[in-house]
């Protein structure tokens, strides 16, 4: 793995165009997917990002066969001979656990390792389990696989699969993909919204699947016998565009997003909007502007349609230099903070309690050493160094290389100045 680090000197003010990438979290499911339609399905719009590296790497130890290129990925599935997901690959990405589903609906059988810890909090998969089970599978945990078995075929069944913290999207990315060719009727109750999986569904439909209430929170499925191979392109990545927003923001700056649906991040213009940033929808996407100093805003994140979890750090970053005081509340990972007590070292002046954190906005942020934790956090930082006084060196950057495609040589194209060096 290389250990690159950012070099950051600030602060500048963004102008010009991005163009945002396809969806990390729609073509991973979407990859998966690919297992219930033996032959070649080809995939576009997909990001180059070491978790699809990864997601490729899994699909090859299955026995599938995959072919990167220009934003293409080609998996051909017609041979899956060992349903088996190793801890290896899987502890590397959580996003590992959606092959589960897919295998068990066309081989019967999964092993699949659970996925292990996470720098965003504890991450249970009960309610995968729960949705495979309720459609008959039988599940035992063993030396830390998760080993399903669905002999006798996978049934359709009423689900209810909320929990505690809401919808899960990757739960109902499973369920999805298993009822699809269960036998019989399936209702998912409490199934996510996000459009992430309304995409998954969009692409099952395509090669044949029967579903409907897509984009609702009740997924009715009416179980076939196959499916086929399919192309089809991944939406547009709302939370990358999201975080060109908050830079936008942060910077006082003016952009231009193409490749961007804003009907997927409603919540997030709503709350641009009431820190006093402008954005209007252009016919590929939109513009943002900054409109003076920022507002204080308070903000809580929730299931989609709600304010998103994944960009809850960029938007703290870019309130540390409001006008005022925001409240944040994490609904969904209560304990994904990591970016707290790195931002505090920019002179960020931010006060956690519980879920909540209160940011009271600074007329500066300064430059410091920090350490990238997670992906999401880790673009809180870079966003952080670009308003920054000074140069901010960030560590870990791997983080950052698994969810943005080439942010460095996009923010730079904007006006940012970042350097990535070889450690
Ligand atoms: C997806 O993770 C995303 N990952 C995450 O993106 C995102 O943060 C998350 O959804 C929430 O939007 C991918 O799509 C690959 P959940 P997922 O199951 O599906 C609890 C990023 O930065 N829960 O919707 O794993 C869970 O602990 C990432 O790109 C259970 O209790 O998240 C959380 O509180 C990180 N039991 C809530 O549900 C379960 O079995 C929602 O999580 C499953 C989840």
């Amino acid at each position: 793995m290389a250990l690159d680090i950012f070099k950051i000197t600030g602060p500048t003010t963004l102008a010009g165009t991005v163009k945002i990438s396809g969806s990390k979290n729609a073509a991973l499911p979407i990859m998966a997917s690919a297992i219930l339609a033996p032959g070649k399905t080809v995939l576009s719009g997909i990001p180059n990002l070491s978790d699809i590296e990864v997601m490729c790497l899994l699909m090859e130890s299955l026995g599938c066969k995959t072919q990167t290129a220009d934003g293409k990925i080609t998996i051909d599935s017609t041979v899956i001979d060992k349903p088996f997901g190793d801890y290896e690959i899987v502890r590397k990405m959580r996003a590992g656990i959606c092959i589960l589903g897919p295998l068990l609906a066309r081989c019967g059988k999964a092993e699949v390792s659970m996925p292990g810890g996470c720098a965003i909090g504890y991450r249970p998969v009960d309610i995968h389990l729960r949705g495979l089970k309720e459609l008959g599978a039988k599940i035992e945990l063993k030396n830390g696989y998760i080993v399903a078995n669905a002999n006798g075929g996978l049934k359709g069944a009423n689900i209810f699969l909320g929990g505690a913290f809401g919808s899960s999207v990757l739960a109902t990315a499973n369920t999805l993909c298993a009822a699809v060719m269960a036998k019989g009727k399936t209702v998912i109750e409490y199934a996510a919204c996000e459009p992430e999986i309304t995409d998954l569904a969009n692409c099952l439909v395509k090669m044949g699947a029967k579903i409907s209430g897509i984009g609702s929170p009740q997924l009715t499925i009416h179980g076939v016998k196959n499916l086929n191979p399919v192309e089809y392109t991944v939406i547009p990545d709302r939370i990358e565009a999201g975080t060109f927003l908050a830079a936008a923001a942060i910077t006082k700056g003016k952009l231009k997003l193409t490749n961007c649906r804003l009907e997927h991040l409603m919540a997030v213009v709503d709350k641009l909007r009431s820190m006093n940033v402008v954005v209007e929808e252009s016919p590929d996407g939109c513009e943002v502007a900054s409109n003076g100093q920022i507002k204080a805003t308070d903000i809580t994140t929730l299931p989609y349609p709600g304010f998103p979890t994944d960009l809850q750090a960029q938007f703290m970053a870019a309130l540390c230099l409001a006008k005022g005081n925001s409240v944040i509340t994490e609904k969904i990972f209560p304990d994904r903070f990591m970016h707290v007590a790195e931002l505090s070292r920019m002179a960020a002046d931010l006060r956690k309690e519980g879920p909540h954190v209160i940011v009271c906005g600074v007329e500066k942020l300064i430059s410091a050493p920090v350490m990238a934790s997670d992906l999401r956090a880790s673009a809180a930082l870079v966003l952080a160094a670009i308003a920054a006084h000074g140069e901010t060196i960030i560590n870990r950057v791997y983080h950052i290389d698994r969810g943005y495609d080439r942010i460095e040589e996009k923010l730079n194209a904007v006006g940012a100045n970042i350097q990535r060096l070889a450690t």
